[in-house]
């Protein structure tokens, strides 16, 4: 989950490379580079360990003439985030160099392999052996291009590489295998552009040919031919895309993530805006066609997506199950695509995913597409690699998210699969058309009721400084709201690197509540829902044992008195609202207890926006 670039023109190249690296971030952070033909042909080299920003005040220092190159931000697969293990890599003498999102599944072997023929490494990495492989092959007379293909043949796992090499000086070569990340080539004007992903280059131009799987590009001046790995030269469809809104300004906030918490009222009126249309007795999305037919023959459907999306699934089945009445099952998208899931043409597959890049979410696509399987797409990406395969997208519409942890995405993904859930139930004939008008008139209040508890951010700041002394949290719900745990629990430690569980309220006697003492704080919701009684007693035997409670209850509920230590308040709302409202005070709480303790809360340790590895 790295993320590469490519630039071959007549601007100063490490210009280029730098601004787009940074717009790759977001895909890692823990170490960058890159290697430039120089003015003198030679190909020069910076790398270090840590943000495009160190790298940034490095090229200050040193400055690289040249207009070819190519540049990395890395997510550490193989090896310590340090200088050393940092891309570009070089072959042993220098003359091949490469940049790689992937991981060589092989590598070991190959490793084996070249050592045995003399090479000696310098790196941790799995990458540098792509350098030594190309290099090896170009020793024995292959052309520049023949050594790249044959090295992706040889290669195993998913990868995307660029490469240079000083026999063939002024080519960038770039393969694709699998999903690791894509690659996408741009077109300017005398320039030409090539990177893991179109936010990276959008600025300098629209005109782009997508690679698939399998596909290698040579790239030269103002030139580029595509080919087949191990087939013949094609033509490929040049797609001229809107790019999209990069707006990456953080306002008047300190980080990312607070503002997309923030800003959810105004994420979530945008997300309901391209929503629905009614039409005569028919509800309709406006962004997109659902024909007629295609849930007729559906008898089962399976949500899958990693992460937050995958809790933002698990939400979705319960909206789809109660509202459409179809099977349901919510999948780990890296559990699913390995599986011998009984899966035939009337299942339909829905993903859920923002960055629409995510390797394992990719894979069980992949998979569904090669058995026939109809597939929706719900995604915050539109133009992405999970809408090549998708049948039918839906678009978030919640706005670029660049703070790491997703927040305003779980919200905008919830409300899609809320309202996918009403269409397949007024197709299923399992809600009337009024019923579902009044359920869509609902979604309408949630900007205000959102807005409601946003002004409760003061009130979390402060419970979370009081809190942030604690290594251990419980989070407990039930119901809709048992999915919305998870995802507080996952909010806190991706940010705050303290440890935290989610679980349904009804699993703690069955092992969890052994945990309880006055060390770790449960955070249980216990809305005035059908769950309440069972959610008070839970409460009760936590209390019993000297646990800390934190509640979340509905507005003016004053029945837990004396049994909780600290109340967030939720406006009362219908009961398919509920998780909207209840997951903005525990991203609050995360975000708050990360910044209290000191962290980067932007760029958490160890993560990266988009994960395009397995
Ligand atoms: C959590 C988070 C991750 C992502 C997961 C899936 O804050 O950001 O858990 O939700 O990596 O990513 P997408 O939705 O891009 O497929």
């Amino acid at each position: 989950m790295c993320g590469i670039v490519g630039y071959l023109g007549y601007r100063n190249a490490q210009d280029v490379i730098v601004s787009s690296l940074q717009k790759l971030e977001y895909r890692g952070y823990d170490s960058c580079g890159l290697a430039i033909l120089n003015s003198e042909n030679k190909i020069e080299y910076m790398k270090t360990a840590g943000k495009i920003n160190d790298l940034k005040e490095m090229l200050i220092e040193y400055r690289i003439p040249g207009n070819f190159g190519i540049g990395h931000t890395r997510w550490a697969t193989h090896g310590k985030p340090d200088d050393r293990n940092a891309h570009p890599h070089s072959d042993g003498d220098s003359s091949v160099w490469i940049v790689h999102n992937g991981i060589v599944e092989n590598y070991q072997e190959l490793k084996t392999e070249l050592e045995y023929k003399g090479y000696k490494f310098k790196s941790e990495t799995d990458s540098e052996i792509i350098a030594f492989l190309i290099s090896d092959l170009l020793k024995q007379e292959y052309s520049f291009v023949e050594s790249v293909e044959k090295t992706a043949e040889v290669i195993t796992g998913s990868h995307s590489v660029l490469a240079m090499a000083d026999k063939d000086m002024r080519k960038v070569i770039g393969f694709r295998k699998g999903h690791a990340g894509g690659l996408v080539v741009g077109y300017g004007n005398d320039e030409m552009f090539i990177a893991s992903d179109m936010s990276a280059i959008g600025e300098y131009t629209n005109k782009l040919v997508y690679l698939e799987s399998d596909q290698l590009v040579i790239l030269g001046d103002n030139s580029a031919s595509y080919k087949d790995i191990g087939g013949g030269y094609f033509e490929p469809d040049h797609s001229f895309i809107e790019v999209p809104d990069t707006h990456f300004s953080k306002d008047d906030f300190d980080h990312y993530m607070i503002k997309e918490i923030i800003e959810q009222p105004r994420s979530i009126y945008n997300s309901l805006s391209n929503k629905i249309i009614f039409n005569d007795d028919k509800i309709e999305f406006e962004d997109f066609i659902l024909p007629n037919d295609f849930t007729k023959d559906i008898n089962r459907i399976i949500l899958t997506g990693m992460g937050t999306s995958l809790y933002a699934c698990e939400v979705g089945q319960y909206f789809i199950e109660s509202l459409a009445n179809i099977p349901c099952q919510t999948e780990d998208a890296s559990e699913l695509r390995y599986k011998d899931s009984p899966i035939d043409e009337n299942t339909l597959l829905i993903s859920v995913t923002q960055s629409g890049e995510t390797a394992d979410t990719l894979g069980a696509m992949s998979l569904f597409q090669t058995k026939g399987c109809k597939q929706i797409l719900i995604s915050n990406s539109v133009g992405s690699a999970a809408s090549r395969i998708a049948d039918i997208e839906i678009n978030i519409n919640s706005g670029i998210e660049i703070g790491v942890a997703s927040t305003k995405s779980f919200t905008g993904s919830i409300l899609s699969l809320l309202f996918l859930a009403i269409k397949l139930g007024t197709d299923k004939s399992t809600l009337s058309i009024p019923e579902a008008e009044s359920l869509i008139l609902d979604s309408t209040k949630l900007p205000d009721l959102m807005n409601q508890v946003v002004e409760m951010n003061p009130q979390i700041e402060m419970m979370a400084k009081k809190y942030s002394k604690y290594n251990h949290f419980l989070y407990l719900g039930r119901g809709l709201n048992k999915p919305v745990a998870f995802e507080g629990a996952l909010k806190l430690k991706e940010v705050s690197y303290i440890h935290a569980e989610g679980y349904s309220a009804g699993q703690m006697k069955h092992g969890p509540i052994a945990l309880v003492d006055n060390n770790i704080p449960v955070i249980a919701m216990a809305l005035t829902d059908n769950y309440y009684e069972k959610m008070r007693n839970t409460i009760q035997e936590i209390k019993a044992r000297s646990g800390i409670l934190i509640g979340l209850v509905t507005k003016g509920n004053y029945d837990l008195d004396g049994l909780i230590d600290d109340v967030i308040e939720i406006p009362e709302c219908p009961k398919y609202l509920t998780p909207f409202l209840t997951i903005i005070p525990l991203q609050l709480f995360s975000y708050y207890i990360a910044l209290e303790l000191g962290y980067d809360v932007d760029q958490p340790r160890n993560l990266a926006k988009t994960v395009t590895v397995e």
